[in-house]
Parts: C-alpha cells; sequence; structure tokens
C-alpha cells in the first residue's frame, strides 16, 4: 500500500451515500465562494480509502503492538471494559452544558474518583479539571501562590526543584512566575538535604518533587525534607507521575505533602502518548482546599434518596477562592471515566498493581544486570549499582556511557536497535543526571516472557557488532533521520504537495 497521495488524479470517491440535496448543489455556493481548481485532494474509492486509514493505523507503534517499556510513561495495557463503560449511552452522549439533575450518574462518578484519589492520597480535596500531569502541577502551584498571597507572604518567589525532576516541574512554576532553584542530587541519587537546607528561606514558596524520583528510587528522607521546607514557610508539591509505584503502600499525605497532581493515564490505565489525551487531576490538604480550579463534584442529603438511589444529590460546586478554571468545562471527562473503572476492578485491592509494577521492575532490572556477567561493567545502573541501592522502585535507569567510551555505541544507538527488534525504545536521555540514560519502566501489565525475550535481545544488542547498531533502525520505514535538520529544517508537508 502506498500513500494516499498516490491516488491523486484519479476519478474515485471515498464516500457512497446518496446526495442528501437534490438539484444542482452548487448553485447554492455564492460565487464568490466558489474555487477556482480543484483542490490536490487525493481521489480514492471508499475502499482505497478505508485500506489507506487501515493502512495508516499499522504505521504506528503502540503498547497494543509490543512492549513499550517507556520509563515514566506507564504505558501499559488499558483493559477494554473501560471503553465499554466509557461508551454507555448515559456517559458518552452527554453534554457539558446538561442540568445537573440530567446527570447524576455521571457526577456520583466524578465524586467517588475524587473521594478515592483523597484517600489514596491522604489530601482533603481533589479536583479533577486538569486534562494533564503538566496542567495539574501549574494549577496545584497558582493554588499555592494565591494561598501565600492570602497570608501577606507574596515575597516568596522561588520553588526549589532537585536536578532529577521532569522538565515540566520548573517549566510549571516558572509559568506561575516563579524563580527556580535546581538543587543537585547526593552521589548515590537521592535528594541531598544539605544542598536544601541552604536552598530555603524566606522566599521559598515550595519545592516540587517526584517519588520515587524518575530514577526510580524511593526518596529515603522524604518527611525530613518536607520539615525542612515547611519550617522555612514552603509548600510541598508532589509530583505524583510515579504513583504506580506506592499506591496502597503509603501516602503523599503521610510523607508531609500539601499538594500533589496525579497522572490518571498513566497510575489508571488510559490511552495516551504524544502529550494527550489525559487527566492531570490535583489534590491538596485543607488549607489549600478553597483555591483548587472550578468546579469540582459535590453532594448532599436527598430526602427523595436521589436519583442513584444512594440517597445523596450531587452537584457542581466552585471553591469559594478557586483559582478559576484551567480547562474548558469539567475536565476530561472519558478519561476520568476510564480511570474509575480501572480503580473499581481492583478496588482495595490497587495495591496489588503497584506491588506488581515493583516486582516487574526490579526482575526485568535484574535480568539484564545479570550479576554473573560482565554486563554490570559495561552499562551500570544508577544511582551506583550495588552501592547504595539495589532494589528499585516500578522502573529503574542504565547508562551506556561505558558502553560508547568503549566501543562508540550511545544511549540512542541502543533505542534505535530495539526497534529492530520490535519494541518501542525506553526513555532516552532523562533524567538527565544519568549520563546516556536508558529508563525502563515494564509495567505491571507485562509477563515473565515479556520481560524475559526483552532482557534476551537488549543483551543480544550490546554483543553486537558497533556498525549495526550505530545504524540502526534497519527495518522501520522511517529508517534514522537527522534529528538536527528535523528541528531546524522542519518539512511538514507532503512530498506531493509542493
Ligand atoms: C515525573 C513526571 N512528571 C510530570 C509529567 C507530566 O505529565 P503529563 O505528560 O501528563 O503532562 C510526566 C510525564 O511524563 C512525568 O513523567
Amino acid at each position: 500500500m502506498s500513500d494516499i497521495f498516490s491516488f491523486n488524479g484519479a476519478e474515485g470517491t471515498g464516500w457512497s451515500q446518496p446526495s442528501p440535496i437534490s438539484g444542482d448543489a452548487i448553485s447554492t455556493v455564492p460565487i464568490s465562494l466558489r474555487r477556482a481548481d480543484l483542490p490536490r485532494w487525493p481521489r480514492a474509492s471508499e475502499p482505497e480509502l478505508v485500506r489507506h486509514y487501515t493502512w495508516l493505523s499499522q504505521r504506528n507503534f503502540g503498547i497494543d503492538t509490543g512492549f513499550y517499556p517507556l520509563g515514566s510513561c506507564t504505558m501499559k495495557h488499558n483493559p477494554r471494559v473501560n471503553e465499554r463503560i466509557v461508551q454507555l449511552p448515559g456517559i458518552d452522549r452527554v453534554h457539558p452544558l446538561q442540568p445537573e439533575h440530567q446527570i447524576q450518574g455521571l457526577l456520583s462518578i466524578f465524586f467517588e474518583m475524587q473521594e478515592m484519589l483523597e484517600v489514596c492520597s491522604g489530601m482533603d480535596q481533589v479536583t479533577l479539571q486538569p486534562v494533564a500531569g503538566a496542567q495539574g502541577e501549574f494549577a496545584a502551584i497558582r493554588c499555592i501562590q494565591e494561598y501565600h498571597k492570602d497570608n501577606g507572604q507574596s515575597h516568596r518567589n522561588k520553588v526549589i526543584v532537585p536536578d532529577s525532576a521532569h522538565g515540566t516541574n520548573p517549566a510549571s512554576a516558572a509559568m506561575c512566575g516563579y524563580e527556580i532553584i535546581e538543587i543537585p542530587s547526593s552521589p548515590n541519587g537521592f535528594l541531598d538535604l544539605d544542598a536544601l537546607r541552604e536552598a530555603v528561606g524566606e522566599d521559598t514558596a515550595a519545592m516540587m518533587i517526584t517519588n520515587p524520583s524518575t530514577l526510580g528510587v524511593f526518596e529515603p528522607e522524604i518527611s525530613e525534607a518536607a520539615d525542612i521546607v515547611h519550617s522555612a514557610g514552603g509548600q510541598m508539591y508532589y509530583d505524583g507521575a510515579n504513583f504506580n509505584a506506592i499506591l496502597g503502600k503509603t501516602n503523599p499525605g503521610l510523607m508531609g505533602f500539601d499538594a500533589v497532581h496525579y497522572n490518571l493515564h498513566k497510575t489508571f490505565s488510559q490511552p495516551h502518548g504524544g502529550g494527550g489525551p489525559g487527566s492531570g487531576p490535583i489534590g491538596v490538604r485543607e488549607h489549600l482546599a478553597d483555591y483548587v480550579p472550578s468546579p469540582v463534584a459535590d453532594r448532599e442529603e436527598a430526602e427523595d434518596g436521589g436519583a442513584t438511589g444512594d440517597g445523596y444529590r450531587y452537584f457542581w460546586r466552585t471553591p469559594d477562592k478557586t483559582i478559576g478554571k484551567v480547562q474548558q468545562w469539567h475536565g476530561n471527562a472519558g478519561a476520568v471515566v476510564r480511570a474509575w473503572a480501572f480503580y473499581r476492578r481492583y478496588g482495595r485491592e490497587l495495591e496489588l498493581m503497584s506491588e506488581h509494577a515493583v516486582l516487574n521492575a526490579n526482575y526485568l532490572r535484574h535480568r539484564i544486570l545479570n550479576p554473573e556477567s560482565d554486563v554490570r561493567e559495561k552499562i551500570p545502573a544508577m544511582p551506583v549499582d550495588g552501592a547504595t541501592v539495589d532494589f528499585v522502585k516500578h522502573e529503574f535507569t542504565l547508562s551506556m556511557s561505558p558502553l560508547k567510551e568503549a566501543v562508540g555505541v550511545s544511549g540512542k544507538d541502543v533505542a534505535k536497535r530495539l526497534l529492530d527488534y520490535g519494541y518501542m525504545s525506553p526513555t532516552l536521555y532523562f533524567p538527565m543526571i544519568v549520563p546516556e540514560c536508558l529508563m525502563i519502566e515494564p509495567t505491571e501489565t507485562e509477563s515473565i516472557e515479556v520481560m524475559d525475550k526483552f532482557a534476551e535481545d537488549f543483551l543480544a544488542i550490546l554483543s553486537e557488532d558497533p556498525s549495526i547498531v550505530t545504524t540502526a533502525p534497519h527495518t522501520t520505514d522511517v529508517r534514522r533521520v537527522d534529528e538536527v535538520q528535523a528541528a531546524r529544517n522542519l518539512v511538514l508537508r507532503h512530498p506531493c504537495e509542493k
């Protein structure tokens, strides 16, 4: 199958419905709006069009195509039952402007989801409005900003982030107008408390931190860090992108955090990629509850037993000092319902998900870093393997640096070669504190067989002739692209479109 522009000029048409307009339809279009020339649209027949889109869909790599160990992105299987539920007419056919009494069921799902997230995170108020993790970060930092303002603390103009932070953390704080103070991690990859003590002060508005960190390790001194920031008058912000490692085991409230975002599209399964579509709710402690973006789902006792039969009437509420809306309507309702369906399937056993995610990450890490081989010399795990940490949470990082020095094979080369073996590349060159970093997250939905095969293929690549690896991929439709050219000389036109 070639691409659809090769059909240009043929007389086919991609539809087969009878025309709804009788007579000469063209005569109803004002002359000034009529085209002088035929557009250069492809003229494919209906079966050609269907084949084109089917072919196009097959060129994508996705979690449904193969193993997708993209660290930090949690690309896990999306249970199909979620899709069935979200397509039920009472959910799928609802308009955002529909009156509350007509959408009691959907509102009750929103309310239950808020409550569940509050319990799991140790927070007092959740809003489901933000539609991405990054938007959640922005919204929560804005709440913190307004809180400081109301307490006569507007001079607090700095947000502290560790150097292992996801790029969205400093970006979100900077969008709120904050100056970013980056603190280095200790040599073993943990938060450096001395560096934190030095960084905090009267101008500290907040600290943003991911735990487990982007290195896949749980910060052992997280409560001490919270104490340090709080005693300087700052707020603690928890990047919950890695929630899948701790859910049901511990929570940000217990660790001393004031605000958190969740990536429903990661932890609770959800088709995502390329930046969306997602859902990044935030949860905050009592003192920040009035500031969260509106609306939040709420409920009151109903004398008539309520439309859902649980004794409540559900409604949208605008928090008193809300920072306003960060998204149109009520957030990404489809994502919320899918996540709710996922959570309902697990129920109280949600912690099993975390256990399996952590077990899988450690299994795969040990399969790759087989202590009986020399592989640990070629690609040491970070933090320095064996020194402090030999047990990670839901993901792990590997440095391809020694391999690059020894035979010229970089992290990017290994990532590209994995495509030839039928895998999505792991996250590459992030976190930036690990040289030539590959970050691998198998998630809980992969089987031992898949991980064994991946480890075998990964190790095979390390022993391949470097000339094969450094020129990979060899089997994909698009081979290695010149990324500098692609960034500097972006060509978005199809070659057929002169
Ligand atoms: C640690 C961490 N924080 C924040 C984000 C941002 O989330 P989103 O992509 O939903 O905006 C990500 C996404 O990859 C992440 O991994």
